[in-house]
């Protein structure tokens, strides 16, 4: 089970939470591969099984700068290849802004236009209530795991 973990941060917290939960699938025995700014083609030729978006949310309600290109190549080539894999994504976000986790949201209908099948609902950290997100996605990522291997 090949599980590809894509991540869009501004100031770090996201990729902490990526790399984390890298580790943990490994740990699990899943090929687990994340990269911070994958192209379309690196994601294609790795052939994921699965994907995992973990992403926080900047502006008002946006995704951040370092996830745009592959969300707008996807968004324009619409690869038919990943329609019916299952998908999950992790957002970050601060519930005192209007758009609480927008950018996990954006990453939802991204997911409905390719097909890809969420297989939890989606985790929304919220940093205006706590400051260990790692510790706090481990439940929901080993709920995850689960779900894959089962
Ligand atoms: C300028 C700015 C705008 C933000 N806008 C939103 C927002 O619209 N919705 C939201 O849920 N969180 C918003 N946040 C909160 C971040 O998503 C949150 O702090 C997150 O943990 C940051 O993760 P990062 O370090 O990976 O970028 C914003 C934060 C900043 C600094």
């Amino acid at each position: 089970m090949k599980i590809v973990i894509l991540s869009g941060s501004v100031y770090g917290t996201a990729e902490e939470v990526a790399r984390h939960a890298e580790r943990l699938l490994k740990a699990a025995g899943l090929e687990a591969c994340h990269k911070p700014n994958l192209s379309l083609d690196e994601l294609l030729a790795f052939a994921p099984d699965a994907v995992l978006t973990v992403t926080s949310t900047t502006g008002m309600g946006e995704l951040p700068d370092n996830l745009l290109p592959l969300y707008g190549e996807l968004r324009e080539r619409l690869p038919a290849v990943w329609h019916g894999l299952p998908g999950a994504v992790l957002a970050l976000g601060d519930s005192s802004y209007e758009n609480f986790c927008g950018g996990g949201e954006l990453i939802r209908e991204l997911y409905a236009e390719l097909g890809l099948r969420e297989m939890q609902e989606m985790l929304r950290l919220d940093a205006s209530e706590s400051v260990t997100p790692e510790s706090d996605a481990e439940p929901w990522l080993q709920e995850l795991v689960a779900a894959l291997k089962a």
